[in-house]
């Protein structure tokens, strides 16, 4: 079929308006994975890009993943500002006029993935060996030769590698020797200038090559580039990018590509940035007709026509291999259409094609229809209309018998309606790509119910869009068409919508009722929520992806859920695109880093109703207790309840009792030296058996349980009393216990020993009980005469002896069980 030139020319469409299109973003995705790659925190990061600094600051933190310092003033690296910087992952240092780096920089940074020094003023190429490193630019130089150091055999994780100098104009034999063994996967050589010499079996030294970025001029010279090939094919490279392949000024009469034929692994070719004539074109066609290319793409390219006819083919009996073709961003040169004079049939097999940025305003329908192996059909960024489209003779369902895909993105189509119903004609088409245009909802909307994704994002199209959409729709992008409020009722409607976005509009609120079973993807980053809760997600028992980033978010309680509890594996843009908006001391504060308290939170309901009426009280209570020594008191009625839940424990136990010592003997720590050294050996000396605390108590037991055991198995409890007694907490104890065994039993079991003179009416107010004790009871002071010491001793042991130990031992028994009893029943 022979496809006239007048409609092979609409498939240019305008060409007075030429349009250039975004460069492939290649480049800024490898950063990113870089970046991935790398940066786990947002504390970790450090931007000091353009700062006017002149060094690298001394004081970074070291736990510094991420160091920007492009676009500074820095013509040396030296080894001392990066020492302690271990961590160190990514580091970007473009643009700085860079001339010298130290060695003992990278002896710092043995973590370092990513170094991108691309941009600056090295004469040399640097000497390094990370055995970490993944990724290393060092293009747009100044070095003269290609010539890598021998470190570089060091390398063994590098993937990709970039170099480029306008200095270096030839490609020597031995230039990429030390790669011989690294697994390097991408490189991107050159400077985009035309090369003196290619030694032939350069690159083949790179085993591991697959894919190879080419910034190189060649005219005239194509011996060099056809050599390469042979140098590609050998390392069995799958993918070529030729930027700026041919000068502007040329004329190309040579075959470059013939090799193409004879490559069976190269797969992709990309020729971007250049100036392409018809003339060149029909020579490369016929290569890539021949080649085992799986895809071709044109990216930024002036086309000219300089054959007199235009652009003539003439098929060639040989299976085409190529199923994906994309052009994208076509400049014309002259003011007219191109002509075109080829038959597409050879072409039928083609899968994919994209034809983007190239003023198209009308579809050559009849190039289409040679096409009908086409699933995915991308015409964005053109000019066309619904009536460039979908004009009258040009019948769809027999154009598309196979499209599955269509993306009209970024052209003037703008009736809703109208598309809907034209997209009834096709009837294969799965998903459809409206967003960027200038759509209205302008009537009811008619969805073909195979069509299952629907795209509209960059329209203004506002909240009741989602009455004009099909209940069939699997996908829905709705992100920037000017939403301000979902509502259950809305999504309701859509049984099977798995992926929602919702990125870029202005909703507050995630409904709490929201029910949505299918969902699997949730987008709503860029909109005004401030929090979103459990409740809110409840409805969505199958959502494995919420991006939710860059929204106003609170740090608050209100925000619990989702910093603590929510699964952050599900979160795609945590931790960097959270943080806080309000309260005002938090703005701009990473949630990631923000960790509310589980206490202060779950209470928190019932902590904001009862704080205050519990101050109130507490304020009471705190007064009164400060006059009547309320703490000391608040400690003994616990040592009360502990009394009577051990009584009750122990009270089989006690009928069997009997005294295993003497005394129990209590003092404080402070008077140790005097018991130790003095009392102990005194009175055990002379066959008294003593509990002493620290070294009778059972280690493992409570102190409190082992002063319990100590006095109910002591006959008497011997009280060391001095200023520092009176300061020790647990003696309270001691004497609390012995206070209230005494009182149920007999107060002479208590025995007091003043080691200092003390007047007992400065005992404090709370040992009330001690001062009648002591007033009631004899107590023996310690003199300090030697003499009189031998008296005290006299009178202790005599305070301590018994007639007949098991008479008083039955009584204590006795009068002891009975209190437990008394107690016990009380309970
Ligand atoms: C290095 O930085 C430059 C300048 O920002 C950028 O264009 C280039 O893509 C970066 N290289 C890599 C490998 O990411
Ligand atoms: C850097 O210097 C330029 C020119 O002196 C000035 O305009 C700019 O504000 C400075 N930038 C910083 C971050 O100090
Ligand atoms: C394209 O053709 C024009 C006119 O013949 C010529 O001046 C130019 O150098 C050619 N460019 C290339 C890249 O072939
Ligand atoms: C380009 O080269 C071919 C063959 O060498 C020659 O016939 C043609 O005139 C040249 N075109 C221009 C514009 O120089
Ligand atoms: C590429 O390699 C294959 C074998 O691997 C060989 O048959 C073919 O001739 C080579 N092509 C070129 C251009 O050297
Ligand atoms: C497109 O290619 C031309 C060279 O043909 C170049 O000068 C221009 O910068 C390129 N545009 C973009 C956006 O890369
Ligand atoms: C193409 O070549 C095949 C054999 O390779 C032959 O059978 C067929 O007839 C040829 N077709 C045309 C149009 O020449
Ligand atoms: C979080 O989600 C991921 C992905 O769905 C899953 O593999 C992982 O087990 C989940 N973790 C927890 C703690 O639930």
């Amino acid at each position: 079929v022979g496809v006239s030139s007048t409609a092979v020319a609409a498939l240019i469409g305008n060409i007075v308006i030429a349009f250039l299109m975004i460069p492939d973003c290649t480049a800024f995705r490898e950063h990113d994975k870089g970046f991935k790659l790398c940066v786990t925190s947002r504390p970790g990061m450090k931007d000091l890009s353009h700062q006017n600094l002149t060094s690298v600051p001394p004081n970074l933190s070291n736990n510094t993943q991420y160091l920007d310092i492009s676009y500074n003033f820095i013509q040396a690296l030296k080894g001392a500002e990066f020492s302690g910087l271990s961590q160190l992952c990514f580091l970007k240092a473009t643009h700085c006029g860079l001339q010298e780096i130290s060695p003992t920089v990278f002896t710092h940074t043995p973590a370092l993935k990513v170094l991108n020094i691309s941009n600056n003023d090295l004469p040399f190429i640097p000497d390094i060996s990370l055995k970490q490193l993944r990724v290393l630019d060092l293009a747009n130089n100044v070095y003269t030769s290609y010539q890598l150091p021998a470190s570089f055999q060091n390398l063994t994780k590098l993937e990709l590698l970039s170099l480029g100098s306008t200095a270096a104009l030839s490609i020597n034999y031995s230039d990429f020797d030390p790669l011989m063994n690294v697994p390097l996967q991408h490189l991107a050589l050159g400077a985009g200038i035309q090369w003196q010499k290619y030694d032939s079996g350069s690159l083949a030294k790179i085993k591991s090559l697959k894919k190879l970025s080419l910034f190189a001029s060649f005219c005239g010279t194509f011996g060099m580039f056809e050599n390469l090939l042979v140098d590609l094919n050998e390392t069995q490279a799958k993918s070529l990018r030729c930027i700026t392949l041919l000068p502007d000024k040329c004329n190309v009469s040579d075959n470059p590509f013939m090799n193409l034929r004879r490559m069976p692994f190269m797969q992709n070719l990309t020729i971007e940035n250049t100036w392409i004539n018809s003339s060149f074109m029909e020579g490369f066609l016929k290569n890539v007709w021949l080649s085992s290319l799986y895809e071709l793409s044109f990216v930024n390219i002036t086309y000219y026509e300089d054959t007199p006819d235009g652009f003539v083919f003439h098929n060639i009996n040989h299976t085409i291999s190529l199923s994906s073709v994309i052009f994208n961003g076509v400049n014309h040169y002259q003011y007219k259409y191109p002509t075109i004079n080829m038959s597409f049939e050879a072409f039928s097999g083609l899968t994919y094609l994209k034809f983007s940025g190239t003023g198209m305003n009308i579809l050559p329908c009849r190039v289409m229809t040679v096409l009908p192996s086409l699933e995915t059909l991308d015409l964005s960024d053109n000019l066309l209309s619904e009536s460039g489209f979908w004009w009258t003779p040009c019948s769809h369902s027999t154009v598309f018998p196979k499209l599955r895909k269509l993306s009209l993105s970024k052209n003037r189509f703008s009736s809703l309606s109208y598309i809907s119903r034209e997209t009834h004609q096709m009837n294969t088409l799965e998903s459809l790509d409206l967003s960027f245009n200038s759509i209205h909802l302008d009537g009811d909307c008619s969805w073909p119910a195979q069509l299952t994704e629907l795209l509209l994002g960059n329209n203004n199209l506002g909240n009741s869009v989602f009455t004009y959409l099909s209940s069939d729709f699997k996908r829905i992008d709705l992100s920037k068409t000017g939403i301000t409020a979902i509502s259950q009722e809305d999504l309701s409607r859509f049984p099977k919508l798995t992926h929602l976005q919702l990125s870029s509009n202005s909703i507050q609120v995630i409904p709490i009722d929201l029910t949505v079973p299918a969902l699997v993807s949730l987008h709503i980053d860029q909109n005004a929520i401030t929090s979103i809760s459990k409740e809110s997600l409840a409805g969505i028992p199958r959502l494995q992806e919420l991006k939710a980033g860059s929204n106003p978010f609170v740090c608050s309680c209100d925000s619990y859920w989702l910093i603590i509890t929510f699964n952050k594996s599900l979160l795609l843009d945590w931790p960097f695109d959270y943080a806080c908006n309000s309260p005002p001391s938090f703005a701009g504060f990473s949630l990631s880093e923000y960790k509310p308290s589980e206490l202060s939170c779950k209470m928190w309901l019932q902590a904001a109703v009862a704080v205050p009426v519990v101050l109130v009280i507490f304020a009471a209570m705190g007064l009164a207790f400060h006059k009547c020594d309320g703490a000391w008191y608040t400690k003994m009625l616990w040592v009360w309840i502990w009394m009577k839940r051990r009584g009750k424990k122990r009270a089989n136990i006690l009928n069997n009792v009997s005294f295993s010592y003497h005394a129990f003997i209590s003092y404080s720590h402070q008077d140790s030296d005097w018991v130790d050294s003095q009392l102990v050996p005194c009175l055990e000396g002379t066959g008294f058996s003593l509990c002493v605390h620290e070294r009778d108590f059972v280690p493992g037991e409570l102190i409190i349980d082992n002063i319990i055991n100590c006095v109910e198995s002591s006959y008497k409890t011997l009280f060391v009393l001095s200023k520092h007694f009176v300061q020790s907490e647990w003696c309270n104890y001691e004497l609390f216990f012995a206070q209230h065994r005494a009182i149920g039993v007999q107060q002479d079991s208590l025995v007091f020993i003043l080691l200092e003179p003390i007047p007992i009416d400065s005992f404090p107010k709370k040992y009330l009980r001690l001062r009648s004790l002591l007033r009631q009871q004899t107590y023996l002071e310690w003199p300090k005469d030697e003499k009189k010491q031998q008296d005290f001793w006299a009178s202790l042991k005599s305070m301590l002896h018994m007639a007949d130990k098991s008479i008083v031992l039955k009584d204590v028994a006795l009068a002891i069980s009975d209190t437990v009893s008394l107690i016990t029943d009380q309970e």
